[in-house]
């Protein structure tokens, strides 16, 4: 046979062979059009020669397959090419699923897309319990669909709910839970993970039969299931902006998930989806993310310990958040009573998100009520995160300079005061930088890492590095009012608040908004960032000598704040705006809302905020929520520029 460049085949006495995979050159596995046709080479080989049973694994310690290669799937241009791509995946998986020897996969760390795909089409699958175990269809996620088989054998695999679920929303799981949902036929401790997988694929035991109910709605109530579902989906993503999880709807309910049986003239066939801009601006916004990732990378700063002052809606959130993420958080307020409600609020939300007694008491061990502060002596970053009060931060930062460890990173979360002015507190102005969170600290991926005009480079670099560890994503950004986030959100939501003084109804900017792609209206939004915190930002950051929003100042002067005291532009119920229905929506109404937005973000291109164009739509995407599928507001203006 021909030599393999990115698999190994190693067969052992008795029959059982192992196909490693290890492809040439990278530090993962990716499955390439080369990759692919290996596989399909290995297994002409077992064809001649079958083994008594046959274990998939990788040869990577990064994990087992992180999915398609990207890179030669972005160069696909035509609908053609779309189809070939599919057609490649969706043959050699049903191929490797009809061998007569037992086939294995066995999963150790990420297993994404086309490789989770693989894995559905082996007979048994062991899941290795450990952190990085992570295995998705993410596929939704970059506007396209699982057309390698995961339509058809993950819902035969896991039942139509979870799969759904999953294929939907490009979740992962981990072991347990793979284990848990019938996934993996095993879960095991990475020690043991050769011998489990060895003793099952010879074991020759049946592959896990699905229940009854869940055969039933994998086949006579496919419809059923899948109108229930496009319901749900319909809440979050709108057919004209997102094609593909409607695709995967209607493939795998009346197409048996092949991808390539819709026929072309339907808006859920391959050809609707390659043709869509979504696919291209998904795959961008998948790029953004790898480039912000990226920051920090390149130092070897290992922070253990931080330290946060000020336990109220920001401070005790990232505390919560740093101590969830394994790092050793004191919490600093004036006194205990005020870190109390933080700690509370950290409970309940380990609980939620952890689900493991254990793991909740581990974390609520991790952060640690501080009132006399006396963490910052060993911390390895500190940030300050009490009242927007200039000289209460230098008077803090002048306090904590002279205890802190001489290389600990030191950080603000000031939203409006210069960073300059704050580092005037200090002996040495350049170790102080601005990490700037976003409310909610656990649903906001973008941290703002912000240069001050000393800024030292390396505390920065190490800043951006702390981000990292706790697993969000750091977007560098000069000291300017408002950032970039801030600068580009303010203007639009006046502009919006302006529109409701001209008569035109809260609902309809909304819906005008939703409607061009926001994950919220900017009316919703002001109500829920709070109306006083609006009114401030507009003072600071409105175009100069703009008179303020008629509407805003009378509710705040009344004391309707928005969500937090039940009434602002909406009336509250149990935190859920009373909306009234949507009349008619003016036209051009959209377009009026977002053009401060877009003028914003190109002001801060031009001004040096960010780097490059590319960082502002990441920023902006990652933390506004600005419609993914349009790739940023920079791309969207290059787009419409373009546009005869
Ligand atoms: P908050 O009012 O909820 O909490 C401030 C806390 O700081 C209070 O618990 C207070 O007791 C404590 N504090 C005040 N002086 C202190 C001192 N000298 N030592 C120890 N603790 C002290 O304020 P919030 O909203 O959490 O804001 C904090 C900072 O975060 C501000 O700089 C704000 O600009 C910034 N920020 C706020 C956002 C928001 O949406 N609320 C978003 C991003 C940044």
């Amino acid at each position: 046979m021909q030599e393999l460049k990115h698999w190994r085949i190693e067969r052992e006495p008795g029959g059982l062979a192992w196909l490693h995979f290890d492809k040439a050159g990278e530090s993962t596995n990716t499955l390439s059009a080369q990759a692919m046709l290996e596989l399909s080479q290995a297994l002409d080989e077992f064809e001649r020669e079958p083994p008594k049973g046959l274990v998939i694994l990788s040869a990577k310690s990064a994990g087992f397959i992180a999915g398609a290669d990207i890179e030669e799937f972005t160069k696909i241009e035509s609908a053609e090419g779309a189809r070939a791509l599919v057609q490649r995946g969706w043959d050699l998986y049903n191929r490797l699923a009809a061998v007569t020897y037992p086939t294995l996969a066995l999963i150790r760390g990420h297993c994404m897309g086309g490789g989770t795909e693989l894995a559905l089409a082996c007979r048994y699958r062991v899941a290795v319990d450990e952190p990085g175990t992570r295995i998705a269809l993410p596929e939704v996620m970059l506007g396209i669909v699982p057309g390698w088989g995961g339509m058809l054998r993950l819902p035969q695999v896991i039942g139509p709910a979870a799969a759904l679920d999953m294929m939907l929303t490009g979740r992962a799981i981990d072991a347990k839970r793979a284990k848990r949902l019938g996934f993996a036929d095993e879960c095991v401790p990475p020690r043991v993970m050769m011998n489990a997988a060895r003793m099952l694929a010879l074991s020759g035991q049946a592959p896990r039969a699905l229940p009854f109910l869940q055969r039933l709605m994998n086949g006579p109530l496919k419809g059923f299931v899948a109108a229930q579902a496009k319901k749900q989906v319909a809440t979050r993503a709108r057919p004209e902006h997102y094609p593909a999880p409607y695709a995967i709807l209607d493939m795998w309910a009346r197409y048996g998930g092949n991808a390539l049986a819709v026929p072309t003239d339907k808006p859920t066939s391959m050809d609707a989806i390659s043709r869509s801009p979504t696919t291209k601006n998904l795959v961008r916004v998948y790029y953004l993310q790898e480039r912000l990732k990226g920051f920090g990378k390149d130092s070897d700063f290992a922070p253990k310990h931080l330290h946060v002052i000020g336990a109220g809606v920001m401070g005790g959130d990232i505390a919560a958040w740093a101590a969830l993420r394994g790092l050793t958080v004191t919490l600093q307020d004036q006194s205990i009573e005020r870190i109390a409600p933080a700690i509370q609020r950290a409970a309940s939300a380990f609980k939620k998100k952890l689900r493991d007694d254990t793991q909740v008491r581990f974390a609520l061990d991790r952060l640690i009520p501080d009132p006399s502060g006396q963490g910052a002596r060993q911390a390895d970053v500190v940030i300050e995160a009490i009242f927007e009060n200039l000289e209460a931060k230098q008077k803090l930062f002048a306090d904590i300079e002279a205890i802190v460890k001489p290389d600990a990173v030191l950080a603000s979360n000031t939203s409006s005061l210069k960073l300059e002015d704050i580092a005037a507190g200090l002996k040495n102005p350049s170790r102080l930088i601005g990490i700037h969170f976003f409310n909610p600290v656990a649903k906001m991926p973008l941290v703002e890492v912000v240069e001050g005009r000393d800024s030292d480079p390396q505390a920065l670099k190490r800043g951006m590095a702390f981000v990292r560890k706790i697993d969000k994503l750091a977007l560098p950004v000069k000291s300017a009012p408002g950032f970039l986030v801030n600068a580009v959100l303010a203007p639009y939501m006046q502009e919006a608040m302006r529109c409701v003084d001209e008569g035109i109804a809260p609902e309809a900017v909304d819906e005008a908004a939703l409607a061009f792609g926001m994950p919220l209206g900017p009316i919703e939004l002001a109500d829920t960032v709070g109306l006083d915190i609006a009114v401030a930002a507009g003072k600071q950051l409105a175009d100069a000598g703009a008179e303020p929003p008629k509407k805003l100042l009378e509710l705040v002067n009344a004391g309707h704040l928005g969500r937090k005291t039940g009434r602002g532009f909406y009336t509250y119920n149990q935190g859920k705006p009373q909306k009234a229905a949507v009349g008619q929506v003016p036209a051009g109404l959209a377009e009026r809302l977002i053009k401060p937005f877009l003028a914003a973000a190109q002001r801060c291109v031009e001004q040096g905020v960010v780097a490059d164009a590319e960082l502002a739509d990441a920023g902006v995407i990652f933390g506004t929520g600005f419609a993914p599928f349009r790739g940023g507001p920079m791309n969207y203006l290059k787009e419409r520029n373009e546009q005869p």
